[in-house]
């Protein structure tokens, strides 16, 4: 299938493999809250699917991409090289395969109460089985005042969400309702580590 948007007056087109996650309102909500921020610098994009985001903020830095699904990792580099553009590529469980930190990491992550296989959308029957373990690892891969960018819905339960990301500085940058659920735009920063000197 073909995903098509307008980006920079350019109208680009993605290939989206069979099996793997066609962009919908959750990632275009992300999309929108991404590009009014001044993001910049190393970016991560996590849980890249067909490569929607990253091909965006090539636009404003240096893109890496990861996914756990082998599918996702192919299908991103096949649009990356479509389109000629430079992403880095790697197929990672969360941070399995990724050593580094960096400016933003972006993340459209399985967040739906569903029990189950599917790792597009089951978040555990909490929702919240994979966006917790991302919270528990995040820092240590985020520069100091690094910012991450989690869409996820209220069916995953927005105080508790907030919840796992209570060491970080916290803001709901977008919302949008859609049938059945709310989807919110988290922007989590970094405290910068206290020097003191005598
Ligand atoms: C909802 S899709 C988002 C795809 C794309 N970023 C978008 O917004 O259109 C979630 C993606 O996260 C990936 N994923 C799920 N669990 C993951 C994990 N533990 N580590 C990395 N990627 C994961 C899935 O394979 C899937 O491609």
């Amino acid at each position: 299938m073909i995903f098509s948007f307008t980006h920079g007056g350019r109208k680009i087109e993605l290939d989206v493999a069979s099996g793997v996650y066609y962009p919908r309102e959750d990632s275009i909500l992300l999309a929108k809250a991404l590009m009014k921020e001044p993001v910049s610098g190393k970016i991560l994009d996590l849980g890249c699917g067909c490569g929607f985001l990253s091909v965006l903020l090539t636009s404003r830095g240096e893109v890496t991409a990861a996914d756990i699904d082998s599918a996702a990792v192919k299908n991103t580099k096949h649009n990356a090289e479509k389109l000629g553009l430079k992403i880095r590529v790697v197929q990672s469980n969360l941070f399995s395969n990724i050593p580094e930190s960096f400016d933003y990491i972006v993340f459209n992550p399985p967040y739906l109460p569903v029990a189950g296989e599917d790792k597009i959308w089951s978040g555990g029957s909490t929702g919240r089985e994979v966006i917790s373990k991302f919270a528990s690892q995040c820092q240590s891969h985020l520069k100091d005042l690094g910012k991450v960018f989690l869409v996820f819905s209220s069916l995953t339960g927005e105080k508790e969400v907030l919840e796992l990301f209570k060491d970080m500085d916290c803001e709901i940058v977008a919302r949008k309702k859609i049938p059945w659920e709310e989807l919110l735009v988290l922007k989590a920063t970094k405290r910068p580590k206290l020097i003191y000197e005598e």
